[in-house]
């Protein structure tokens, strides 16, 4: 009997009869139907930084919903949590005087920050300053505005009816941006959409001194900059956002996921005073909104897991962990079936795959993630077929340890001895282990090595 259900990114003649069907989860780990455990290396879709099965947020959800599960936030509508929320995202927000405009989603988040923009420019008396600037190996989510913007060429091909206000630059090389900048002037560019680390493209850390280039030559250029935080939003860096880790100054915030660590779907645009205020002095009426922009329910469970986050300290544990991360799977570069480990950001990595293995045998990646499976460790593969590792801030040194063994163990089986390894779970998160990281930089192909930790340790952690 095939399923009902159209999955989103999947071939459906392989999916059926195929399904996983996760029925539970509590913290870092998920069960499926049958009753096995794996832990949840990606935490859902990169979403759920507090870790699963939290009952506060079930609580918050139900007391909302016994007053009012949702109304309207258009016009001069309002609910409370709604409010409160955007207060307390206003407050966190690394931007002067930001407002909070809230969406259903990520991809909601994108497209209302393309509006946002052109709108802007067009107040400004400049309705021509509408290219978009985005990125090789960008990811803004599937919108119409955000497949025009994809940098992933997989992800825009087929579709015939694409904005064609879009240019893309290299993912890794300022002067690229700044010449195509230069190229079509200021008068004609409104903003840069950017990641600040690239998420499903393979995850890809900016190179060192990129962010701070690209973000003077936009403000230079008069050219607004949009940091697409929709993964590293809300603690995934070990900052509650990548544009602190960079100190980025952001001129739009574009969030979702760890917002509400996916207990309910939401999403928020942050933007600043700056931006913000001829829309809210003499702009009119903005034509843009979406049914449930600001859900109260939704609000109330952001709300709780904003204080699970920060009572629990978990933005800090995801710094700690950071190097601990880096360290349990660097041996796996040691794999010839591996072509480059990047880790030491937060928690977020990868493991590439050779793409000549891949390109070579088609049943080698799903066999990898199969081999996984059967490890007790459940993840998926990123665009450049890397390993995507991303779980939840609640993950322990040893649930590391076991994910990096369960990958060295399946490539061993494949054919490609590789060291297993060595006990990190008896690793304490002392804060020797954090590190400064507005330096962060990446080494050849191995993302961090203990000189490395050892130079860029925080002043407060030097002898
Ligand atoms: C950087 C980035 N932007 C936007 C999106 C789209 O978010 P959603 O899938 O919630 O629409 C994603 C989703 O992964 C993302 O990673």
């Amino acid at each position: 009997m095939g399923t009902k259900l159209w999955h989103p990114f999947a071939d459906m003649s392989a999916v059926q009869g195929n399904e996983l069907v996760i029925a539970s989860g509590e913290g870092a780990y998920v069960t499926d139907e049958a009753g096995r455990r794996y832990l949840d290396a990606t935490a859902g879709l990169w979403y759920c930084n507090i870790g699963h099965g939290r009952r506060e947020l079930a609580d918050a959800a139900a007391a909302q919903i016994g007053k009012i599960a949702a109304y309207s936030t258009f016009g001069n509508f309002a609910t409370r949590p709604t409010l409160d929320l955007a207060e307390r995202i206003a407050e966190l927000a690394p931007m002067d005087d930001a407002v909070v405009f809230f969406t259903s989603g990520g991809s909601d988040s994108v497209d209302t920050a393309v509006k946002i923009v052109q709108r802007y420019w067009s107040l400004q008396g400049k309705p021509n300053k509408n290219l978009i600037f985005t990125r090789n190996k960008a990811y803004h989510g599937m919108h119409m505005a955000g497949t025009s913007l994809a940098g992933i060429e997989a992800n825009r091909t087929g579709f015939t009816s694409l904005l064609d206000s879009v240019v893309r630059v290299a993912w890794d090389d300022a002067d690229d941006l700044i010449s195509e900048l230069d190229r079509l002037g200021p008068d004609r560019v409104a903003a840069f959409f950017c990641e600040p680390i690239i998420g499903a493209g393979g995850v890809f850390a900016p190179p060192p001194g990129y962010l701070e280039k690209v973000r003077s030559a936009c403000r230079e250029r008069g050219v607004l900059f949009v940091a697409d935080e929709v993964i590293s939003g809300y603690g995934r860096t070990g900052h509650w956002f990548a544009s602190d880790r960079w100190e980025l100054d952001p001129d739009l915030i574009l969030s979702a996921k760890g917002l509400t660590s996916g207990y309910l779907p939401m999403g928020a645009v942050l933007v600043s005073g700056a931006v913000a205020e001829p829309f809210w002095s003499r702009g009119g009426v903005f034509r843009h909104g979406y049914t449930y922009s600001g859900h109260a329910t939704a609000a109330a469970v952001a709300l709780a897991n904003l204080d699970v986050l920060a009572r629990e300290k978990l933005v800090q544990r995801v710094l700690d962990l950071e190097p601990v991360l880096a360290m349990a799977l660097r041996p796996l570069m040691g794999s010839e079936l591996v072509v480059e480990v990047r880790a030491g950001v937060g928690l977020l990595a990868a493991v590439q795959l050779a793409p000549e293995a891949v390109a070579a045998d088609v049943t080698l990646a799903p066999r990898v993630l199969a081999g996984l499976r059967e490890r007790g460790v459940l993840t998926r593969l990123l665009a450049d077929t890397s390993i995507q590792v991303s779980p939840a801030f609640v993950v322990t040194a040893s649930d590391i340890a076991l994910l990096a063994t369960a990958i060295a163990e399946t490539l061993a089986e494949l054919g490609s001895p590789v060291a297993i390894p060595v006990n990190i779970g008896d690793v304490d998160l002392l804060p020797e282990q954090t590190r400064d990281d507005t330096e962060a930089g990446w080494g050849s192909n191995v993302a961090a090595t203990d000189e490395w930790y050892q130079a860029n340790r925080p002043p407060h952690h030097r002898d």
